[in-house]
C-alpha cells in the first residue's frame, strides 16, 4: 500500500512536468520555412508549441511589442516574455529560470547555423536580452563553427 502510493506519486509529479512544459506562441509567416525548423527545435526542447500565421510579421511585431531594430523572421511568446527569431531553445530555457526584468530574447536577422537555419558554416551571433527600456545586452554568445 505504501509503495502503490509512492509510485502514484511519482507518476503525478511526471504528469504534472509534462502539464508544466511552456507554451510557446509562435506568430510567423505561413510560407516560413526556416520558422517551421525553429518551432521542430523549440518542439524538441519539450516546448509546446502553438503556431499561429500571420500575413503581416512586422506589424505582428511591432503589436506585440519587439522593438522593430531587433527583428528576424518571427516572433514568439512564453510566459510574459518575446522570442524573436531564430533563438536556442537553452537561452529561453536559461531565461524562464532566472526570470529577468525584460521584453525577451532576440537574435536578429537570420544567422546561419542558429537552430533552424542549418547550415555546414555556422557563423557566431549573439542572442540579445533586451530591456525593458528597449536597450539590448549580449546574453549569450554563440561561436563560429
Ligand atoms: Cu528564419
Ligand atoms: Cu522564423
Amino acid at each position: 500500500m505504501k509503495l502503490y502510493a509512492l509510485l502514484c506519486a511519482a507518476l503525478m509529479s511526471g504528469t504534472a512536468l509534462a502539464a508544466g512544459q511552456p507554451v510557446l506562441d509562435v506568430y510567423k509567416s505561413p510560407y516560413c520555412g526556416c520558422c517551421g525548423a525553429w518551432e521542430q527545435h523549440m518542439a524538441a526542447a519539450g516546448f509546446t508549441v502553438r503556431s499561429h500565421p500571420v500575413q503581416d510579421v512586422p506589424a505582428q511585431r511591432q503589436k506585440l511589442g519587439m522593438p522593430e531594430a531587433y527583428g528576424s523572421c518571427h516572433t514568439a511568446r512564453v510566459g510574459s516574455y518575446l522570442i524573436e527569431g531564430h533563438v536556442p531553445a537553452a537561452d529561453v530555457q536559461r531565461l524562464l529560470a532566472e526570470q529577468p526584468a525584460a521584453i525577451g530574447l532576440a537574435v536578429p536577422g537570420m544567422p546561419q547555423g542558429s537552430p533552424g537555419m542549418d547550415s555546414l558554416r555556422a557563423q557566431a551571433y549573439d542572442t540579445l536580452l533586451i530591456g525593458k527600456d528597449g536597450q539590448a545586452r549580449v546574453y549569450q554568445h554563440h561561436p563560429a563553427r
